[in-house]
């Protein structure tokens, strides 16, 4: 078997021009566009490259965003007082900060901070306690990306074993809550699981999302299989890879996302869609 591409990058742009689409029709009816404060602190190359990909994504839908990219010795203070002008800012529906952010500011302070009516993100403990409760509100980013991807294929969820490597607050822990909510039976592997290849070889949906390059062999996985691999890493020669050694695993799966041009695309799209359903919940 060789496995069908889930065309990651296309799919994304469907979703991008569909919200396009919504917020030319909000525009046309008189209201505001949805607004997007984003948050760079420091100049983490990488950080620096998703910060851009996000802002220019939301410019080719036309929302509004307003960018703020602080020095790296900015104070948590400082940066807890730009959260807060942007919780009451009527024109901003949703709030990024970039993560990881620098090592004297502490993450879990400001994502409390942001409004969970503005936590595009889906990080806050309110947010993450929805999806928990089957009621899920602003849903993280790459997890309901993932999702989208999978009903775009026609996953049956119900019945299947979803296998997920990496239990990152980010990734790994809010998707194994989504996949529950579709009734996959959810099994979560991490650092300390002492038999990855066993989880794997009984996956029906396997999701790599450990940041590891080619942690994952591709003969592990099932016949038939569903793989989607969130890891990003660069190889010795500088090639984008995932946590999943692509060609054997493309051999026994029926779908698989590259790398790139898979989750990574989807990431802000969902980001796109979460801002326009936090600006119709604001009206
Ligand atoms: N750093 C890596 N991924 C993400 C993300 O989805 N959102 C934010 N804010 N920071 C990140």
């Amino acid at each position: 078997m060789t496995a069908q591409i889930i065309d990651g990058k296309a799919i994304a742009l469907d979703l991008r021009h569909s919200v396009a689409e919504k917020v030319s029709q909000r525009i046309s009816q008189g209201l505001r566009p949805p607004g997007l404060g984003v948050v760079l602190v420091g100049s983490d190359p990488a950080s620096n490259l998703y910060v851009k990909r996000k802002r220019e994504a939301c410019d080719a839908a036309g929302l509004h965003t307003e960018d703020h990219h602080l020095p790296a010795e900015t104070t948590q203070d400082e940066l807890n007082q730009l959260v807060d002008r942007m919780n009451e800012d009527p024109n901003i529906d949703g709030i990024l900060v970039q993560l990881p952010l620098p090592e004297h500011m502490n993450p879990d302070e400001i994502l409390l901070r942001i409004r969970p009516d503005k936590d595009v993100d889906g990080f806050h403990p309110y947010n993450l306690g929805r999806l928990t409760q089957r009621h899920p509100e602003l849903r993280p980013c790459t997890p309901a990306g993932i999702i989208h991807l999978l009903d775009h294929i026609g996953t049956p969820y119900k019945g299947q074993h979803a296998v997920i490597v990496g239990a990152s607050n980010i990734v790994g822990r809010p998707l194994s809550m989504e996949l529950l909510l579709k009734g996959a039976t959810v099994t979560v592997a991490h650092r300390f699981t002492g038999d990855l290849p066993r989880f794997v070889a009984d996956a029906d949906l396997l999701i790599a999302a450990a940041g590891k390059p080619g942690l994952v062999h591709g003969e592990w996985v099932k016949k038939g299989a569903t793989v989607i691999d969130v890891g990003i890493n660069r190889n010795e020669v500088g090639k984008l890879i995932g946590d999943v050694e692509f060609a054997p695993a493309a051999e026994r799966a029926a779908w698989i996302t590259p790398v790139p041009g898979g989750v990574g695309p989807m990431t802000i799209a969902m980001l796109l869609q979460n801002t326009l359903e936090a600006a119709e919940r604001h009206g």
